[in-house]
């Protein structure tokens, strides 16, 4: 599959930042990124925790949010989370910030993804590395994004599953114009692999948060 036509976005995940300081680690990386990641992980979906509502209400950024939720009964909580981006981000940016679900947490996952757009936010849905395309395919026209998960989800800084590439060009054969992210291992080399495959949003946490110089990394995933 050749590269998609379409703009490559990057979205830091901030799940590998200082959460002490989460808003000056923001601050590092908003101006050079597109979008950035918020990991929700419930210790449930995931083996692990991270923030509430009502934490991402108290985060401040100049970018649209990309919000992951790896959380059980996601419908329960989007209005929790979309209220807490309206804090983060202010009204303009929370029209362009994302929703995304799992599949694998939903029942109905239509009327999900129309609960989120209905909230007046983009909507997406995520899809584990051993989940198959075809489990998104009735809501392909209406989602404005697929999250390709590239390890399993619940922890930074892990290894890249190149298995999933197919998937992803799959996704992006049927559908030329959707944005297809890829999420989990990404770096400079993976970055490449996914691109070719046909992904053009670019999530990472680990390569860009220990990088000395993080403008200068989050430009090499461009590259
Ligand atoms: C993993 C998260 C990812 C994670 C990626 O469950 O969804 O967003 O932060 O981290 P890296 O880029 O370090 O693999
Ligand atoms: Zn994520």
């Amino acid at each position: 599959m050749p590269r998609s036509s379409l703009p490559i976005l990057i979205a830091p995940s901030i799940l590998s930042a200082d959460f002490g300081k989460i808003n000056l680690e923001i601050a590092t990386i908003d101006t050079e990124s597109d979008l950035i990641h918020v990991d929700i992980m419930d210790g449930h979906f995931v083996p692990n925790i991270t923030f509430g509502p009502g934490q991402v209400g108290t985060m401040r950024a100049k970018k649209p949010f990309d919000v992951h939720l790896m959380i059980e009964n996601p419908d329960q909580y989007l209005k929790d989370f979309a209220d807490g981006v309206m804090k983060a981000v202010g009204a303009e940016l929370y029209a362009q910030s994302y929703l995304v679900v799992h599949q694998e947490t939903t029942k109905h996952l239509h009327r999900t993804i129309q609960m989120i757009k209905a909230l007046g936010m983009k909507a997406g849905v995520a899809l584990n590395p051993a989940t198959p395309w075809n489990m998104v395919e009735v809501v392909l026209d209406d989602v404005d994004m697929v999250l390709c998960m590239t390890v399993n989800p619940g922890f930074g800084g892990q290894k890249f599953i190149e298995s999933v590439m197919p998937k992803v060009a799959k996704l992006r054969e049927l559908r030329p114009k959707l944005n297809i992210e890829v999420d989990g291992g990404i770096n400079g080399e993976t970055a490449r692999v996914a691109l070719e495959a046909g992904a053009n949003i670019l999530v990472a946490g680990n390569y860009v948060f220990s990088a000395e110089d993080r403008t200068h990394a989050i430009q090499g995933l461009r590259a």
